[in-house]
């Protein structure tokens, strides 16, 4: 179904991105890079890396950076390659088709991790936490930002109205598909809080957990060491 989803998108999606957060989801996704800190000659994996805006910024910071994006969907990973192409950016970056919950990828074999806006997508959010785990190096960081839960009172009613009305409005009008982006909403919604996601993150191994929420908790970057 997730896979259907994002057939349906592909071709919108950034726009839509842009859109849906009036292109709040730029400073969110700097705010992650930023906190990943990328330098040359690492290893990042982004999984549910999409149409690829965070591998961009990962290697637009870090030239000589060695990124792979992992997707479940071909048509998001060859949007990404297209995008890839008209910003010159090809040296460094390799794609892979694969689904986050069983990554065709040795062992401790990376130094970061990211996911954006993928997680809340993942069947089994446990068994891609278990998965990131496995593929980290030791001393490894795992990053992942996601829609989260408002923690700022006034603001979680005013987020509802925005995302029950506008929000699959926006999606019918732009992109034309009010189903998929109604899907989107309620993802948001089951996606656990950040207190329960750290909690998940530690059960998997995880080390030294920290999160910062981003928009009054609208989204939050989660972190966690593989020590
Ligand atoms: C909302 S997009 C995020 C894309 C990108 N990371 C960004 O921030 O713009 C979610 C992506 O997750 C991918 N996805 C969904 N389930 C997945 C899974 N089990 N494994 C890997 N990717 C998955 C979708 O194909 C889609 O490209």
């Amino acid at each position: 179904m997730v896979r259907d989803v994002f057939d349906s998108v592909a071709a919108s999606y950034d726009v839509m991105n842009d859109a849906m957060s009036l292109g709040v989801h730029r400073l969110w996704k700097a705010a992650l890079v930023d906190w990943v800190a990328p330098r040359a000659g690492r290893k990042y994996l982004d999984v549910a890396g999409g149409t690829g805006d965070i591998a961009f910024r990962i290697l637009q910071r870090a030239p000589g950076a060695l990124v792979t994006i992992a997707d479940i969907n071909e048509r998001m990973v060859s949007v990404g390659r297209d995008r890839a192409l008209d910003r010159g950016l090809q040296s460094g970056l390799s794609y892979l088709v694969a689904d986050a919950q069983h990554l065709p990828i040795p062992d401790s074999s990376v130094d970061t991790y990211t996911i954006a806006f993928g997680l809340r997508n993942v069947t089994h959010i446990d068994q891609a936490l278990a998965d990131a785990f496995r593929v980290l190096r030791p001393g490894g960081r795992f990053f992942c930002l996601e829609f989260s839960h408002v923690n700022v009172p006034g603001l979680d009613k005013v987020y509802d109205l925005y995302s029950f009305k506008l929000l699959p409005e926006l999606g019918a009008l732009i992109a034309k598909d009010r189903e998929s982006y109604k899907y989107l909403v309620e993802s948001i919604r089951r996606f656990p809080p950040q207190e329960e996601l750290a909690a998940r993150m530690r059960g998997v191994g995880f080390e030294r957990v920290e999160v910062r929420n981003l928009s009054g908790g609208i989204a939050a970057i989660h972190s966690g060491w593989k020590l």
